[in-house]
């Protein structure tokens, strides 16, 4: 179903590490071809060059590369694929990953908000807490794994993927992988978060487990994975074999690793190399190809190191 959310307005914010691309740097063109010609001199011409959408730009007498003018959110390949609720379609109908991510930050695209929790480009952090804080997915599936708690749920998009990655990982020789947590509700992250808080004080917790209503889990789109057999803890995971490939090798499944070393003060979260969340192979593959270390600064989204109360 299309989202009735109002679209995200993520602040513009140059490309940190990725390559630029066609869709969504159409704005931009715009922009740097207004600064480049005198104004005095060429009104009618830039005027003139205004574009129709999915017409190239071009102004007589400057030549520069052609780049195809388009609203992606007015694409029916597009429309059709939000209609469906097909997240790995919308994404391909935006032409890929990266193409997607430049059309996001540089507010090209309407019809995506980073902000509903059933799609797999929802950004949660603790700033940016799910919308409604009690959201739960609308289906879920046991992930095709080895559990080592009665939360091992997730989508059934991540079920099939998580099973892809952890059969890759057995065939590559690193181990068995198995989950620990998949899906929390919000009830079950209110008894979590208030464990931690119990053992670590607040700020510890904090610094560990999100808030209800905060956490990646709720999405079904997270799980935290250990190494078997026998499982062991997930504090453990970073440490083995199969948590340096997973660290290596998810992106090619549609995972990245959330919460990494060196990248609190963006995260918010001590790292936690058996906390994977699911994005998609496209957006997962934009995301490796770009050296991103945080969700937020591949959407150009602002640090969220605290809770603003
Ligand atoms: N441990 C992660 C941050 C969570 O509670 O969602
Ligand atoms: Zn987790």
């Amino acid at each position: 179903m299309q989202s009735s959310r109002q679209p995200q307005h993520a602040p513009p914010r140059s490309p940190i590490r990725g390559p630029a691309l066609p869709i969504g740097v159409a704005v931009t063109a715009i922009g740097v071809l207004l600064s480049i010609v005198p104004a005095s001199a060429t009104d009618a011409r830039v005027e003139s060059a205004m574009p129709e959408p999915g017409r190239v730009l071009s102004v007589p007498g400057i030549e520069f590369d052609a780049i195809p003018v388009v609203d992606p959110c007015s694409e029916q390949p597009v429309i059709d694929a939000i209609a469906a609720g097909d997240d790995a379609a919308t994404v391909a109908a935006f032409g890929g990953g990266e193409s997607f991510r430049q059309a996001v930050i540089a507010g090209n695209a309407p019809c995506i908000a980073l902000d509903d929790p059933s799609r797999v480009w929802v950004v949660v952090n603790k700033t940016r807490p799910l919308d409604p804080i009690d959201f739960a997915p609308a289906s879920l599936t046991p992930a095709p794994l080895q559990t080592t708690t009665q939360s091992g749920q997730v989508r059934t998009d991540v079920a099939a993927a998580v099973g892809e990655m952890a059969e890759a990982a057995a065939d590559a020789g690193v181990g068995q992988i198995g989950v620990n947590n998949g899906y929390r509700s919000y009830d079950l992250q209110v008894r979590t978060y208030a464990t931690h808080v119990r053992n670590k004080g607040q700020a510890g917790a904090d610094a560990a487990s999100a808030r209800a209503g905060h956490s990646e889990h709720q999405t079904g789109l997270a799980l935290d994975l250990v190494a078997c057999a026998p499982c062991g803890a997930i504090e453990s995971f970073g440490a083995t074999p199969q948590g340096a490939w997973v660290a290596e090798h998810a992106w090619e499944y549609g995972f990245i690793v959330r919460y990494e070393s060196g990248e609190t003060a963006i995260s918010g979260y001590m790292p936690e190399p058996w906390h994977v969340r699911y994005i998609g192979r496209e957006l997962a593959a934009a995301y490796h190809s770009g050296g991103f270390h945080t969700l937020e600064e591949f959407f150009g989204l602002p640090a969220a190191p605290d809770y603003p109360h």
